[in-house]
């Protein structure tokens, strides 16, 4: 690390099931992040914006079909096509905290009631992407997320869907062992799971600031 090299800003990760509060815990850990006198970006993948992001918007709300790999790969491109601009943004000492990365692509794709994906087979197009400094794991039960209100319309948004993408991201934590996950227990009111992530996000603080580029999945 030169000594006159500027920081960069951290790479956060927000996952979690459908329902599970991820979006409203975005915003609420950008806005605490900005209190601190920080510059934050908020980030939400797909972003449905881009091309690739329309395609991808369409099959979710099942006006278009695609097969398994082809949709797949499309996610991971909405990713990829995002990379040089994250970078950039992290170099100018911004933080970023994305709304579902990698680990929902390999796990949604993984979860599919055909199988015909496997999570090894999914998790390889997401390798060279940018490491998150922090992933923060939004963990509900199966059934409480139904409780809050049931699932939207959108493909994959079903109950039997949601408790294998569970298992399978508890499963993919676990073979990312050398990932910085942190489980949040996402099933308390929404003050106390804030409060949670924000002494998670402490601790990255105190650990010290990042410099260069964050290191690839491997
Ligand atoms: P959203 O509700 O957060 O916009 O996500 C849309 C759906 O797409 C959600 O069910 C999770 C799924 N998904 C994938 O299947 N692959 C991916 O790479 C991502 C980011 C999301």
């Amino acid at each position: 690390v030169e000594a006159d090299s500027k920081p960069r800003g951290h790479l956060i990760v927000v996952e979690g099931l459908d329902r599970s509060g991820k979006t409203t815990q975005c915003e609420m850990l950008c806005e605490d992040i900005q209190g601190r006198e920080k510059k934050v970006k908020y980030i939400k993948f797909p972003d449905r914006t881009t091309a690739t992001g329309q395609m991808i918007n369409s099959y979710l709300q099942g006006k278009a079909e695609q097969n398994d790999q082809a949709i797949h790969l499309l996610f991971s491109a909405n990713r990829w096509e995002a990379v040089q601009g994250m970078l950039d943004e992290l170099q100018s000492g911004t933080t970023i905290v994305i709304d579902r990365y990698s680990f929902s692509g390999a796990v949604y794709s993984a979860a599919k009631e055909n199988q015909n994906l496997s999570l090894e087979w999914a998790w390889n197009p997401e390798i060279g992407l940018p490491q998150p400094d922090l992933v923060l794991f939004l963990d509900i039960s199966s059934e409480d997320a139904v409780k809050r209100g049931g699932y939207g319309e959108e493909r994959y948004e079903k109950e039997e869907m949601q408790i294998k993408v569970r298992t399978l991201f508890k499963h993919l934590f676990s073979k990312l062992d050398h990932l910085n996950v942190r489980n949040i227990d996402a099933g308390q009111p929404l003050q106390s799971v804030a409060d949670q992530i924000w002494q998670v996000y402490l601790k990255l603080e105190e650990s010290g600031p990042a410099y260069g580029n964050p290191p690839s999945f491997s």
